[in-house]
Formats: structure tokens, sequence, C-alpha cells
């Protein structure tokens, strides 16, 4: 009761902008999702630094209208939109390769990409459709651009989480939700899993110039609980909700701005992120062996679908 009320006053106090002055001209971005939402806001701030941005999005056509919208605002914003569909590790994986051909640095990954609370979907490679793509399949797309990542060195990985982690598990003995499946358990389970991952991931990247953040924004009005709409009364009444009580994805984005760009946490690694401030993830986000056996079992999951 205590850990979400904390959150939530952290989220609340924290309504102040975030301001950073740092350019990024001649440093590559690669993030997922970044045709609506938080992702696109981030875009726009990141092309106004002079960041090459590529743009990763399973619709190619809605990545483009994101950077007519950038442009708009940006004239000179330099933006590459590249397919990838996260529930498929074929897709990822082709995706991985035409960019590793394509660009010879990547000095920051945002991995923003999610679905909320949607119906029992599975991916194509038969995974729960949250688990499968908020974690499994940027997962996969760290670990293959990793080796580059490492390269191009100061560089900065960027996982979205979101207070929905305290209330995650990682249901080792029913990774595929056979016995039970509620939609938004799954979304929390896959935000404990980022949570995790992002702690993982900074200890395997001790001492080679990549650091890892997991960030969450707050609550923003997004489309990210697009699946959760009942009727469309309902919907018009939570969206009307939503509208007046939550942050904009342009304020949010800044989070991921924070993460990228403050020399202040430059040397900070494997951490949780409230908005702009560093706070204590709930602690099952915080057990070491936990992080390393869900580690393990993803490479496990994903060689064997192979
Ligand atoms: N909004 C909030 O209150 C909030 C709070 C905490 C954390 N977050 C996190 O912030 C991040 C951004 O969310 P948002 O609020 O901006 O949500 P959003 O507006 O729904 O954007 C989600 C993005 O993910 C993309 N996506 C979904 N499935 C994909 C797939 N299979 N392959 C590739 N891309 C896929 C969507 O593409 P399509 O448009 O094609 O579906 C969209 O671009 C997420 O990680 C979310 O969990 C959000």
């Amino acid at each position: 009761m205590f850990v979400p009320l904390y959150y939530a006053s952290v989220d609340f106090c924290l309504r102040k902008h975030y301001r950073s002055s740092v350019k990024l001209r001649g440093k590559t971005v690669v993030i997922t999702g970044g045709n609506t939402g938080i992702g696109r806001e981030a875009i726009l701030d990141l092309a106004g630094r002079g960041a090459k941005i590529i743009m990763a999005c399973r619709d190619v056509e809605k990545g483009k209208k994101a950077v007519e919208y950038v442009c708009k605002q940006v004239s000179e914003a330099n933006i590459i939109v590249k397919e990838l569909d996260l529930s498929s590790f074929a897709s990822i994986r082709s995706f991985a390769e035409d960019l590793l051909a394509a660009e010879p640095y990547i000095h920051y990954l945002i991995n923003n990409a999610a679905v909320g609370a949607c119906p029992k979907w599975k991916t194509v490679d038969g995974f729960e459709m949250q688990f499968g793509v908020n974690y499994l399949g940027h997962f996969l797309l760290t670990n293959l651009l990793l080796e580059r990542i490492k390269a191009s060195a100061p560089a900065r990985i960027v996982n979205l989480g979101s207070v929905a982690h305290i209330f995650g598990k990682i249901h080792f003995k029913d990774i595929h939700y056979e016995r039970r499946y509620y939609s938004w358990q799954a979304y929390c389970d896959s935000k404990l899993a980022i949570a995790l991952i992002t702690r993982e991931l900074a200890k395997r990247l001790h001492g080679t110039g990549v650091t890892t953040y997991c960030v969450d924004p707050g609550a923003c009005h997004t489309e990210i609980f697009r699946h959760l709409a009942k009727s469309r009364s309902i919907d018009y009444i939570l969206n009307k909700c939503r509208g007046i009580s939550y942050k904009s994805a342009k304020h949010g984005a800044e989070s991921i701005v924070y993460c990228m760009t403050e020399p202040s946490i430059a040397s900070e690694s494997g951490y949780y992120y409230n908005y702009y401030t560093k706070v204590k993830a709930a602690s099952r986000a915080r057990k070491d062996e936990i992080a390393k056996r869900l580690w393990d079992l993803s490479e496990t999951l994903i060689s064997s679908a192979q």
C-alpha cells in the first residue's frame, strides 16, 4: 500500500520540467516504437539536439507520419524510419542485421515500445504478447546490438519501466501464462522483468563505458491503454479524465532525455528512475539472483524458439 503511494507522490511532486542544453550532434539514437506517444515526443526533442535518429516501428506508414510531425517543428531533423515488429524474433533479427550493416555507431538505445493490458494475445514465437514485446523482444534486440553499442562507448541504454513493476512477478513455472492470465498482471510482470534486466545488464557491462537506466515516465496521456477500452462512452470518459490528470506525452518524454543526456548520472548504471529522480525500485526488482535467472531463461527461450 505504502509503496504505490510513495511512487504516486514522487510522480505528483515531480511535475517540474527537466531542461538540458546538451547537444547530440554526431550521436546516433535507436528508439523502438517512436511513432506515437512518449517515444514520438522524445524523438522531437532529440532531433532538436542534432541527433541522428533511427525510429524502429512496426508500421512504417505511421512512422512516416511521425517524421512529418517532427519535421514541422525541427526542419533539419535527421530521422530514418525502419520496420521492427517486437512480437517477432525474425523481424527483430532482420532489423538488427540491417541496422548493423548501415550504422557504424549506436550511442543510445531507447527500449520504449510497449503493449499495455491487451487480451491474451501471443507473439509470432508463441509468447504472451506483453512479456514477448515489452520484455523479451527488447532483450533480444539489446543483445543483438550490444557489441556495436560497446564499440560506440560512452553509450547509454534506456529501458522504459513503470511503477506497475511493483505488482509484477516473474512466473518461472508458467512463463506462457497457461494457468491463468490477467492482462494488467502481465503488463506489471513485463515491467518488473525490464527493471531486473536493466540491473543485470549493468553488471555485465561494467567497465565498458555503456550504462543502463530503467525510467518510469510517470502517468502520461498516451495510447498505451488503448486495449482497455470497454465501450465508446467509457473510453471517452476515461480519456477525458486522463487528459486532465495525467502528464502530457511531451512531459513524460523528458524522463528519457534525462537518462540520455544528464551529465551527473553518466557513471550510474542499473538504477531505477521515477521521471528524473533516482528512486529505489521495489525490492523484487532488486533481486540479483532473480535477475540472473531471468537472463538465463530468456536466452534459453530465444534459442529454443529458433
Ligand atoms: N503512458 C504512461 O502513462 C506510461 C507510464 C509508465 C510507463 N510507460 C511506458 O512508456 C513507454 C511508451 O509508452 P506510451 O505511453 O508512449 O504508449 P503508446 O502511445 O501506446 O506507444 C507505444 C509504442 O509502442 C509501439 N509498439 C507496440 N507494439 C509493438 C511491436 N510489436 N513492435 C514495435 N513497436 C510496438 C506502438 O506502435 P503502434 O502505434 O504501431 O502500436 C507505439 O509506437 C512504454 O514502454 C510504456 O510502458 C508509459
